[in-house]
C-alpha cells in the first residue's frame, strides 16, 4: 500500500486530497462530517466583514442535471462567502473546527477577505486566525461571487484581486509580512495571464498558490422563458468538465515556478484527477463541486482510486510521482509542419481490421466527410485521402481503440490515442 503522507509548507499532511473553501469548512459540524471521510486537510469557509457576500439568496444552487446527461455535475451557484457574523465564527466556529482537525489529523487552512484592494483591510483577520492558532491562510483572491454580490463598495475583492500583477504583489507582500505563517493566495480561471500573477505572488514573499477558484456562468430555462436561478450572471460554474481549463490555468504557473507549493483543483472528481493534478505539479489536490454533485463519500472513494493507481504504478510515496511540468509548452513552440497545409496530408489514420467492429462513429464525426464505412460489406472504414486532414478525431472517438494515427509514407505511428502526439516534423525538414 502506497504512502500517502504528505508535507505542504513544511507542514505534514496525512494525504494530499482535501476541500476547498465552501461550506464543508464553514462550522464544525460539517468540517467533521468530511474529515470521517479520511481527508488530508480542509479549507475554511472565507470569513470577512464584507457587506452583501453572507446574505445569500435561498435557494442558492441551481443544479443543470434536469437538462440531461451532458451537464449533469454542472451547476450554478449564488452562494457566496460565510454567512455567519465574523465575531461570532471567530469566537464560536473557529476553536471547534480546529480541535476537530486536531483529532482528526487533519490540517484547517482558514480562509478570509479584505474589505477591498487594500492590504490593509486584509491584516486583521490574519493577525485574529493567527492568534488562534490556524497553521496556515489562504486569502480568497480568487472569488467570483463578490463582484456580482458585494456592496458597490467593496465589489473588487475577490477574483479582480488576481487579475493584476501589481495588485496580487502587493497584497501577497502586505499578508506575508503581516504574520508568521505560510500565506496562500488563490488565483482565478479569469485570469488570462496566471504565470505573470504567479510571479508576481512569488516576488510579494506568497507561501504558496491555490487555484482555482469558481468561474461564473448563467443559464436561460427555455421552458419557462426566463432566467434559471438568480437572474443574470453569478458565480460558480461548476462540474468535471472545467478541470481541462483549470488544469491549463494551474500549469501555467506550476510550470513556470514549480518550486512553489501549488494546491490544485477545479473540477476534481475522481482518484486519477487526483493523479492528473499532482503529476501537474500540484503539492494538495482540493476537490469541492465534487462533493456536493456526488456526496461526501466520494472523497474516501477518490484517496482509495488514488492510492490504487500509486499502487499500480509502483509509487510508494508521493515524492516518487514524477512532475512532468517540464515537458509544459505552449503551442507556439511545437514544431510544425510546412506552411502549406492544404496540401494532402501526411499523417493518416489506420484502421485496424481485427478490432473495428464497424460502429460507424468515425464516418459520422469525421469532419471533413474523409471516412466511409460499408457496413454490408462487413470491412473496416476507408478514407479519402484528398478529404482527410489528419485531424485525429476519429482517433479520439474510436471505442474500439481501432485507429492510430501513422506517417503516411512510412506507416510510423505518430498517435494511438494515449499520450502525447510524437514531434514527427522534427525528425525531418518539413515533411
Ligand atoms: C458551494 C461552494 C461554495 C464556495 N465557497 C467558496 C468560498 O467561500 N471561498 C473560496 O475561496 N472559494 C469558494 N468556493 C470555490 C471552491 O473552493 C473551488 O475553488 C471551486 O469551486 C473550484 O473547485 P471545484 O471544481 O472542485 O468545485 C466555493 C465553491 C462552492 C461549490
Amino acid at each position: 500500500m502506497a504512502d500517502l503522507s504528505t508535507t505542504f509548507c513544511g507542514v505534514p499532511v496525512k494525504n494530499p486530497i482535501g476541500v476547498t473553501s465552501c461550506d464543508y469548512g464553514g462550522v464544525e459540524k460539517l468540517v467533521r462530517r468530511v474529515g470521517e471521510q479520511g481527508i488530508g486537510w480542509v479549507i475554511g469557509k472565507t470569513v470577512h466583514k464584507i457587506d452583501g457576500p453572507h446574505r445569500w439568496p435561498r435557494p442558492f444552487f441551481y443544479s443543470l442535471r434536469h437538462e440531461g446527461n451532458d451537464l449533469k455535475d454542472v451547476w450554478i451557484c449564488s452562494q457566496m462567502f460565510h454567512n455567519m457574523e465574523y465575531e461570532r465564527w471567530l469566537d464560536e466556529e473557529l476553536p471547534k473546527c480546529l480541535k476537530t482537525c486536531e483529532e482528526m489529523g487533519m490540517l484547517y487552512i482558514a480562509s478570509c477577505s479584505g474589505t477591498s484592494a487594500e492590504a490593509e483591510t486584509w491584516i486583521p483577520f490574519l493577525k485574529d486566525l493567527e492568534e488562534r492558532g490556524c497553521k496556515m491562510i489562504e486569502l480568497d483572491t480568487g472569488g467570483p461571487h463578490a463582484t456580482f454580490g458585494a456592496i458597490e463598495a467593496h465589489k473588487d475583492v475577490g477574483a479582480p484581486l488576481a487579475l493584476d500583477p501589481a495588485t496580487a504583489y502587493k497584497v501577497t507582500k502586505a499578508c506575508v509580512d503581516a504574520v508568521n505563517i505560510p500565506i496562500i493566495f488563490k488565483t482565478t480561471p479569469q485570469c488570462v495571464n496566471a504565470a505573470a500573477v504567479a510571479l508576481a505572488i512569488q516576488k510579494g514573499g506568497g507561501h504558496a498558490i491555490s487555484g482555482n477558484n469558481a468561474f461564473y456562468g448563467a443559464w436561460i430555462d427555455a421552458d419557462t422563458n426566463s432566467f434559471y436561478g438568480v437572474p443574470g450572471s453569478m458565480g460558480g460554474l461548476m462540474g468535471r468538465p472545467w478541470q481541462i481549463f483549470s488544469l491549463a490555468k494551474i500549469l501555467e504557473t506550476t510550470a513556470t515556478i514549480p518550486e512553489m507549493p501549488f494546491l490544485g483543483g477545479g473540477g476534481v472528481f475522481t482518484g486519477k484527477d487526483v493523479a492528473r493534478h499532482v503529476l501537474g505539479g500540484c503539492d494538495l489536490v482540493g476537490m469541492c463541486s465534487a462533493v456536493y454533485s456526488r456526496g461526501v463519500k466520494v472523497l474516501s472513494k477518490t484517496i482509495k482510486e488514488f492510492e490504487q493507481w500509486m499502487d499500480a504504478k509502483g509509487y510508494k510515496t508521493i515524492k516518487d510521482i514524477p512532475v512532468i511540468t517540464d515537458q509544459f509548452m505552449y503551442l507556439r513552440d511545437w514544431k510544425r509542419e510546412g506552411p502549406y497545409m492544404q496540401d494532402i496530408t501526411p499523417v493518416i489514420p489506420e484502421f485496424s481490421d481485427e478490432k473495428c467492429n464497424q460502429c460507424g462513429i468515425c464516418e459520422d464525426l469525421c469532419p471533413y466527410g474523409a471516412i466511409s464505412l460499408d457496413k454490408a460489406a462487413g470491412t473496416k472504414p476507408t478514407f479519402d485521402l484528398d478529404k482527410c486532414y489528419g485531424c485525429g478525431w476519429c482517433v479520439g472517438h474510436c471505442p474500439q481503440w481501432a485507429v492510430r494515427m501513422v506517417k503516411r509514407e512510412t506507416g510510423e505511428q505518430i498517435w494511438d490515442g494515449k499520450g502525447v502526439i510524437k514531434d514527427w516534423v522534427s525528425d525531418e525538414e518539413g515533411y
